[in-house]
């Protein structure tokens, strides 16, 4: 349990003993200010009401009726019936030395429950480009904080490797193989590939009804063609995955499961919609009419699941797509990150799939969507010429510009080291630029800002973290092995307490709401917390008792390990020195 749970749990025992309504409500919050308290119970104000008394009263009962022995050290009510809640420093105090004893922080794993997050899914047809970075990234950093509660997390990597398009692409591959060339040189540039296939296309006399003929026979699943197809679909997947590989980003293999691993049940699924009169035929297409979505007219919104002549869509896909992981997987929970754009497909395919049965009315089907990443022009971002940024190039890039950086500073780092530490602080500070921005609105994309030393970035936090490191380097001591008794006597000591004993409540907010940016605040907040309590409150000087230079050392370690741990699941690599 975490502290706000606990607070409101006891909050909950007090609005019973002192006669209000079953269920009333128990806001908490966390106080904003530290004159206020930690935190701030704000539930008699609603009561009112309903108990027919003034709310300061009803507070005055609450205050009087909780219990908070030992907890809290002070309550007291302001405004029309605020109740700030002062937590007692020996309190704090005990549960950090408990923390500190476990190896998760203190923190217990949750009740399991299996969550499909599907994250990344690029199209394999072309090269992955900065319109991928958000999906992949947030959505490792969602999973392994899922994971890290406990709970049985299934990536499901929906790569789009299936549909029309891999006509064409297809009978190029066939001629460049038919010259003699190897997949791999051939594929080496997808997006040249594509664009080159594209032209034969629309330009060479006969090559779009060879295209046209490959579909047919990929569909067809003639053994020649997948053989093609397979051979495509291998490079691509290598492609990505060493994008994966830069981004220091979980998903493998194992995790892909593309659109082709639903060819065979898209028929199905049109039938069963079709025999349960959820889907129409209009105009030679198979429809599903969908009234909750009409228009100002109340003309109903159209989703089509298979299109005159009879091919299949993107969205019969994810119907399929939702039936397996509903009853094959057995999720609890369902999770997909796109962009914002994708979001009325995701409602519509949630009103159609709940209809079907395609998934039963406990498990939940969560669209998580994305703003989009702005170049400085406000803009959606692009090269300099217009063309797609290619997520390989601006990785690179990153890492070029963080080395320019760290040459830069004063250390007595050899080249090897600063090598490692400019990719770390790189690929870092792209992540963490992304990470911590709310999801659902668009960002701007800047360099200077993202590589900068001070505020909410990578480098800020990862250098906290080294500061953290030399305290232990300097004292000749193991900060793993630092146990000592807990003392909060300065009032930077309490706020660093309080703040590490809130991880949890960070970590899960993030897997409530698909939100890394409330880690990333977390722990900003943590490090600039830490600074402010080294300056006021010295360790390694002359003079401070051992007790109290043991009880900060005690704290220090703490924040490293949390720093440690919370960039882990960021999935930003840390360093001892930079
Ligand atoms: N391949 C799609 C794209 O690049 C994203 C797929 C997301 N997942 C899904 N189940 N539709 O936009």
């Amino acid at each position: 349990m975490n502290i706000s749970q606990l607070l409101q749990q006891k909050f909950r025992d007090a609005l019973v003993a002192i006669g209000a309504p079953e269920n009333s409500p128990a806001p908490l919050s966390r106080s904003t200010r530290p004159e206020f308290g930690e935190y701030q119970f704000n539930g008699a104000m609603a009561l009112a009401k309903v108990l027919r008394q003034k709310p300061r009263d009803i507070a005055e009962k609450i205050v009087e009726a909780v219990e908070l022995e030992g907890i809290a050290n002070q309550l007291e009510i302001a405004g029309p019936g605020f109740i700030n809640i002062h937590l007692a420093p020996e309190w704090l105090a005990r549960q950090l030395e408990t923390a500190a004893q476990s190896s998760r922080l203190g923190i217990d794993t949750e009740q399991p429950k299996t969550v499909i997050v599907d994250y990344s899914s690029p199209n394999l047809a072309k090269e992955m480009h900065v319109g991928h970075l958000r999906t992949t990234i947030i959505g490792d950093a969602v999973v392994k904080a899922l994971e890290f509660m406990g709970h049985n997390v299934i990536r499901q990597n929906h790569m789009g490797d299936w549909g029309t398009q891999f006509g064409m692409l297809l009978a190029h591959l066939n001629d460049k193989l038919q010259a003699n060339q190897v997949a791999e040189t051939a594929l080496s540039d997808l997006e040249d590939f594509y664009r080159e296939a594209k032209v034969r296309f629309d330009e060479e006399q006969g090559f779009a009804d060879r295209a046209r003929e490959y579909v047919v026979k990929l569909q067809g699943g003639d053994p020649q063609c997948m053989q093609l197809w397979q051979q495509f679909i291998d490079v691509s997947i290598a492609h990505s995955e060493e994008v994966y590989h830069k981004l220091n980003v979980s998903l493998t293999r194992k995790d892909i499961m593309g659109e082709s691993a639903y060819n065979d049940d898209l028929a199905n699924v049109v039938k069963e919609l079709k025999d349960k009169g959820i889907a129409v035929e209009d105009q030679g297409a198979q429809v599903v009419f969908i009234q909750e979505l009409a228009d100002k007219e109340g003309n109903p919104a159209v989703y089509i699941v298979q299109k005159t002549g009879g091919g299949y869509l993107y969205s019969t896909t994810d119907l399929a797509a939702m039936r397996y992981r509903s009853f094959t997987l057995n999720a609890d929970r369902n999770l997909i990150l796109t962009d914002a754009r994708q979001a009325l497909h995701f409602k519509q395919t949630e009103i159609v799939g709940r209809k079907a049965g395609f998934i039963k009315p406990e498990q939940s089907y969560e669209h998580c969507p994305f703003g989009m990443m702005l170049g400085s022009d406000g803009k959606p971002f692009k090269t300099r010429s217009g063309g797609t940024v290619k997520l390989v190039e601006l990785l690179d890039e990153a890492v070029e510009r963080s080395a320019v950086l760290i040459a830069s500073r004063v250390s007595d780092l050899d080249d090897v080291q600063r090598e490692e530490i400019a990719r770390k602080v790189g690929i870092g500070a792209v992540k963490y630029a992304d990470l911590s921005k709310n999801r659902t609105t668009d960002y701007m994309f800047n360099w200077d800002s993202m590589l900068s030393f001070e505020g909410n970035t990578a480098p800020y936090l990862q250098y906290a973290y080294t500061r953290v490191q030399s305290i232990f380097r300097k004292a000749g001591i193991d900060s793993q092995q630092t146990h000592a008794n807990i003392q909060l006597n300065e009032a930077q000591e309490r706020l660093l307490a309080v703040k590490l004993l809130q991880y949890i409540e960070a970590i899960n907010q993030v897997t409530a709401e698909a939100t890394p940016h409330v880690l990333c605040s977390y722990l900003y907040d943590l490090a600039s917390l830490f600074m402010s309590f080294y300056e006021a409150c010295p360790i390694l000087k002359d003079g401070i008792a051992t007790q109290v230079k043991d009880s900060r050392l005690m704290l220090a370690a703490l924040t490293g390990r949390t720093l440690k741990s919370g960039l882990e699941l960021l999935g930003i690599e840390i360093m001892e020195k930079m």
